[in-house]
């Protein structure tokens, strides 16, 4: 087989030489008619025998391409590196290997694709179920009788509203990250006074915070300083951030900010709250993440804040970092272009 196809891609000149060859032969010898019809048949004779090799090199090729195929098909390979063709058939095999590394790798991404999604939809569940049975047990207990307590029923009314709170809060949270994910969340950015920002900021929380008794404070310095951003956005980011620095603060105080760096503003909220192991660092910002799952949800967290929260930064072309120490406290900055 190998010979055929060799003779194959050397036709073209093996017929050349022939052809030479046949020219000296002929003025080699005298000049007579015969023999030069009888050179003439034979060289015709190997041209045609030449040609038969040929189209038989290439069914034996194109065989072997076909098998190829059957056999990605059949899904026979695992690696691109099984993948053989001779020698003559180099450049068809490197892009027969590059097509199935990217299917294979197009393969890969669907299945994961395909198990974020059902994590997601198991993680949904998971959360609506939560507020559901809490609100329906109280409810129940309310007309097994708990009704005429006067004790206990405003209390578990109380409590019934707080997690139809949390269930609102929750779908909210994951309209924004649907919106967000599949792109179609418009962002509208302009510049805007950050000073006037945070302090819009410091004034919805600062109640929140000294009924904790945090000491809640604010840091900037320049009120003429404008940065450039989706406003709205940014007020969901730091609504995220702050709560979850009075959430996740027994004592001391939170610290909200912005420091001129060059051309850009760094934004910080900083707290002295019970901070974060270095080994949950690079998990927090995942999508249902949460350190303590009972005593977060306790607290009506879903654990899709901090993912809203990086969504948006990565949308601003930042990024969110965080310094944190477990027992001491985090913070959570980011950077805004001036
Ligand atoms: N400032 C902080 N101090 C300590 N831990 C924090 C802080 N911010 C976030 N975390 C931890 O990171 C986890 C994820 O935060 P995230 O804001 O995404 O969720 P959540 O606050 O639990 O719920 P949600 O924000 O959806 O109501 C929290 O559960 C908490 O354990
Ligand atoms: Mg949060």
């Amino acid at each position: 087989m190998k010979t055929i196809i060799w003779i194959r891609n050397f036709s073209g000149l093996i017929s050349f030489c022939l052809f030479i060859l046949f020219v000296i032969i002929f003025l080699y010898l005298s000049h007579t008619n015969s023999q030069t019809i009888l050179l003439l048949g034979l060289f015709f004779l190997l041209n045609i025998f030449l040609l038969f090799l040929n189209r038989k090199a290439r069914s034996i090729e194109l065989q072997e391409i076909r098998n190829l195929i059957r056999k990605i098909r059949l899904n026979e390979y695992k690696d691109s590196i099984d993948i053989s063709l001779s020698k003559n058939l180099q450049d068809l095999e490197e892009e027969i290997k590059a097509m199935f590394n990217r299917t294979q790798s197009d393969i890969q991404n669907l299945k994961k694709l395909e198990q974020v999604r059902t994590e997601f939809l198991g993680n949904v569940s998971h959360e609506l179920r939560t507020p559901i049975f809490s609100i329906q047990g109280y409810i129940e207990t309310l007309l097994d009788g708990a009704l005429g307590d006067t004790k206990v029923n405003r209390a578990f009314l109380q409590k019934a509203i707080n997690h139809t709170l949390n269930l609102n809060n929750l779908l909210n949270d994951l309209i924004d990250i649907s919106m967000i994910e599949s792109g179609q969340m418009k962002m509208s950015f302009r510049f805007f006074n950050i000073h006037e920002f945070l302090k819009s900021v410091e004034s919805e929380f600062r109640a929140s915070a000294e009924n904790k008794n945090l000491v809640f404070s604010l840091h900037s310095p320049n009120p003429k300083l404008d940065l450039y951003g989706d406003k709205q956005r940014l007020k969901q980011v730091m609504s995220n951030l702050v709560t979850n620095s009075i959430k996740y603060t027994e004592s001391g105080s939170v610290e909200i900010g912005v420091i001129e760096e060059g051309s850009f503003g760094k934004i910080y909220v900083k707290d002295t709250g019970l901070g974060i192991p270095s080994s949950d660092i690079a998990r927090i910002f995942e999508r249902f993440y949460r350190i303590e799952r009972d005593r977060s949800r306790e607290m009506g967290g879903s654990g899709l804040g901090l993912a809203i929260v990086k969504h948006i930064i990565e949308a601003h072309e930042s990024k969110i970092e965080v310094k944190s120490q477990l027992g001491t406290g985090s913070e959570f900055i980011f950077r805004l272009k001036k």
